[in-house]
């Protein structure tokens, strides 16, 4: 399990694990910020469970490779070392390019470039998808955060009032008419070109509210397995239900199209509102 590691000069570092450029850990003056699990599995083999997976080009169940797609469970290349940008930032790039391997399950010619960056209070994560192929494809992708909550029965999720939503759980499309949703059960829902940033609070100074702004990934999915899922999963604890909740940016309900020779870059940005409740 190759890891990296850097920081910048506010406080912050951050680890990738090259296996699926998995992003496991953001720190920020000591504190956590992603969950991963305790029981996670690091064998190069199965997805990490918990941190940022990147789903590409598949989201969910897959006819032509495993569910989320393969960028997941692919050794990246890291290419670069920490360079610095403008006002603080430190930003390390990852790369990973088709092979035989995605060939055999998807044919296409392409190459995925990620940057991670670290700035004060906030962690980029950008995802560019080139097409270096011949012909056209489409994909769907998103960033599969796993953030960690002190207590998910006090955190509460904000941003998603008047959102059609597909739940995953009990069937049907529905608009969201809460302001501020509380997890309270096995919770899996694709909330639909979600405008504005989605916020995510907790009754705790240490961590606060924390934001999540998006580019070019208008959906968001809110994943929580709850008690009787998370026993049946093998590479989650059981009780640690309670210390997760997955906010997933992504571009998900309509595939995205790159022609031949185009390229388009997805991100996020989880951004630290310490100690400040609700702001929308
Ligand atoms: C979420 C999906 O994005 O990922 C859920 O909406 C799925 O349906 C979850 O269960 C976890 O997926 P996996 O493959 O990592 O177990």
């Amino acid at each position: 399990m190759p890891t990296v590691s850097f920081k910048n000069d506010t406080g912050s570092e951050v680890t990738v694990n090259l296996f699926g450029a998995t992003v496991t850990s953001w720190k920020h003056e000591g504190e956590e910020f992603l969950f991963c699990s305790k029981q996670a599995v690091f064998d190069d083999k199965k997805a990490i469970r918990g941190g940022i997976p990147i789903v590409f080009p598949q989201f969910g169940p897959w006819d032509l490779g495993p569910q989320h797609g393969f960028a997941r469970i692919k050794m990246w290349k890291q290419t670069s070392e920490a360079h610095h940008g403008d006002n603080g930032a430190v930003s390390m790039d990852f790369a990973l390019e088709d092979d035989d391997e995605t060939r055999k399950m998807w044919n296409k010619q392409f190459k995925l470039v990620y940057t991670v960056t670290l700035m004060q209070n906030t962690l980029e994560t950008a995802l560019t998808v080139h097409n270096t192929g011949d012909t056209e494809f489409d994909f769907t992708t998103l960033l599969h955060t796993y953030m960690r909550v002190e207590d998910i029965y006090q955190t509460s999720l904000h941003g998603l009032e008047g959102c059609t939503f597909s739940d995953k759980v009990n069937g049907g499309e529905h608009v969201e008419d809460r302001a501020s949703i509380i997890i309270n059960q096995n919770y899996d829902r694709v909330y639909v070109n979600v405008d504005g940033p989605v916020n995510i609070c907790q009754d705790i100074q240490t961590l606060g509210t924390l934001r999540i702004e998006r580019n070019n990934l208008p959906d968001v999915v809110v994943w929580n397995p709850w008690q009787e899922k998370a026993k049946a999963m093998a590479d989650l604890a059981d009780s640690e239900y309670v210390e997760m909740l997955c906010v997933e940016a992504g571009a998900v309900s309509s595939p995205v199209v790159l022609k031949s020779g185009e390229q388009k870059t997805f991100s996020q940005r989880l951004i630290i509102c310490r100690g400040q409740q609700v702001t929308l």
